[in-house]
């Protein structure tokens, strides 16, 4: 029976009603809805002292002083570090890494800093092996093995943390509420409760919680507004990378990611990005683009295979760019090349499956292509930029000397650019061999040395 402290929860979405109804009425998902009681709470008045309002330059800013969080590459992800205070959420699917990275980190943190690692869904035990492991160090690291909210909240008073962690959010829960811990309503319960408790006592707080294969398992989605950052770790169980990923940071910017790779004993952080993408393979089917993510341009290889078709409708799959990109790319050259790609299959996969989200690949994907097509290797040792124009031009690619500078690192003798000012190509023509390409009909003549 519903009564007054009863609320129907969306499980899905993490909308309320005040009654029950088979489908949710704001995600449309059917019997998703559960009544979450709770127990009538003495009302307090919390009236916080009223504050006029300012102006700007009433207004002091504290220089913000970050702690390291022990990897660069996670620094950069964070902007700069660990702020004070603030409340990072690390989501991420079972198994991919989350308690791996963030215990390394507690232990490097605790070389300097006051840390508290609370693992709710594993026993000191547990932690211990993982801990031996790691091959850790520090004597200092805390561990509170706890799922009730209460208990955690009063050991981080009375430690004191600069920096605690809540391994998950999914498995503690507050004992004032009758729903089980990862329900909607008790995600949210906690992570208010803590975010209150980081704010008041100046703790550092990073939550871990668990996304689903499917995205999105409403409890760490409906949390995202309470914290300061979002941060989301990723990659597959087959390859070793791992990419941590900002989504949101009130701090800095989201567009970094931080690369690291999954050893026996621990996760490493990948400095050279490029080293694990490419193979510097000279065989048809195979070019290497620069492509930037975040602040750093670096290699990817992208393989294609193009045999001819069995199917009515030939078969188009991608591992690592989307698979509306390649549509248009196949469109672009069975209209301005020529060929006649309908009756094709066509399967690009990118170097260790990285998802390259920048369209300058573009140029690289279409001479994949056509290289696999005609099996004829491209231009040895040469790289690709360019994004590719629905009339088949090259258009112009963001960030283009950075990404010269990179292609020149990793030992590239050629590179293909969109046409581009004197001052680039001068900059760079004696350390690099540059070709400006206007259109794919010319980079495919010149890289495939083959007229149509
Ligand atoms: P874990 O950090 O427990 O994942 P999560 O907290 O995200 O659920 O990592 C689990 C996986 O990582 C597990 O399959 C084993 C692997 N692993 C290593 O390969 N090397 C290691 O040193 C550690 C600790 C884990
Ligand atoms: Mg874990």
């Amino acid at each position: 029976m519903s009564n007054k402290f009863s609320t129907f929860i969306c499980q899905n979405c993490g909308s309320e009603t005040s009654q029950y109804f088979g489908r949710c009425i704001n995600c449309n998902e059917w019997n998703t809805i559960i009544e979450e009681k709770k127990k009538p709470r003495a009302k307090t008045t919390n009236i916080t002292e009223s504050k006029n309002s300012k102006l700007f330059n009433e207004i002091e800013i504290d220089t913000i002083s970050r702690f390291t969080s022990g990897f660069r590459e996670f620094d950069r992800v964070l902007g700069g570090g660990i702020v004070p205070g603030s409340i990072v959420l690390l989501g991420g699917e079972p198994g991919i890494g989350k308690s791996t990275i963030v215990l390394q980190s507690a232990g490097i943190i605790s070389l300097n800093e006051k840390v508290l690692y609370i693992t709710a869904e594993e026993s000191l035990e547990q932690v211990k092996i993982r801990w031996e492991r790691l091959n850790q160090n520090s004597l200092d690291l805390k561990i509170y093995a706890e799922t009730n909210l209460s208990l955690i909240i009063e050991e981080i008073i009375k430690i004191k943390p600069s920096f605690a962690i809540i391994d998950s959010i999914q498995a503690i829960y507050n004992d004032e509420m009758e729903s089980s811990p990862g329900s909607v309503s008790q995600v949210r319960t906690c992570s208010s409760e803590l975010q209150k408790l980081a704010k008041a006592n100046n703790v550092a707080l990073l939550i871990i919680g668990h996304v689903t294969k499917e995205g999105a398992l409403a409890g760490p989605k409906t949390l995202e507004h309470l914290v300061d950052v979002v941060l989301n770790f990723e990659g597959d169980n087959i390859a070793s990378h791992r990419l941590l990923r900002g989504i949101k940071n009130r701090f800095g910017s989201t567009f970094e990611i931080g690369i690291f790779e999954m050893f026996e004993n621990g996760l490493e952080e990948v400095s050279n990005p490029s080293s694990i993408f490419t193979n510097k393979e000279h065989i048809s089917g195979v070019t290497t683009t620069i492509t930037n993510e975040g602040s750093r341009p670096f290699a990817v290889d992208i393989q294609a295979l193009v045999n001819k078709t069995f199917y009515n409708n030939p078969r188009r799959t991608t591992t690592g760019i989307s698979i509306n990109r390649l549509h248009q790319i196949l469109a672009v050259i069975e209209k301005h090349v020529g060929i006649k790609l309908s009756e094709y299959d066509c399967y690009i996969a990118t170097g260790g499956g990285f998802e390259i989200n920048d369209p300058s690949s573009d140029l690289g994907v279409a001479i994949s292509i056509l290289s696999s097509l005609k099996n004829i290797p491209p231009l040895k040792n040469c790289s690709y930029i360019g994004e590719l124009g629905l009339s088949g031009q090259v258009r112009q690619a963001y960030n283009l000397r950075a990404k010269i500078d990179e292609a020149i690192r990793i030992g590239f003798k050629n590179i293909l650019i969109p046409k581009t000012t004197f001052e680039i190509k001068d900059n760079f023509q004696s350390l690099i061999h540059i070709k400006e390409i206007s259109d794919i009909n010319e980079a495919m003549n010149y890289v495939l040395e083959q007229k149509v």
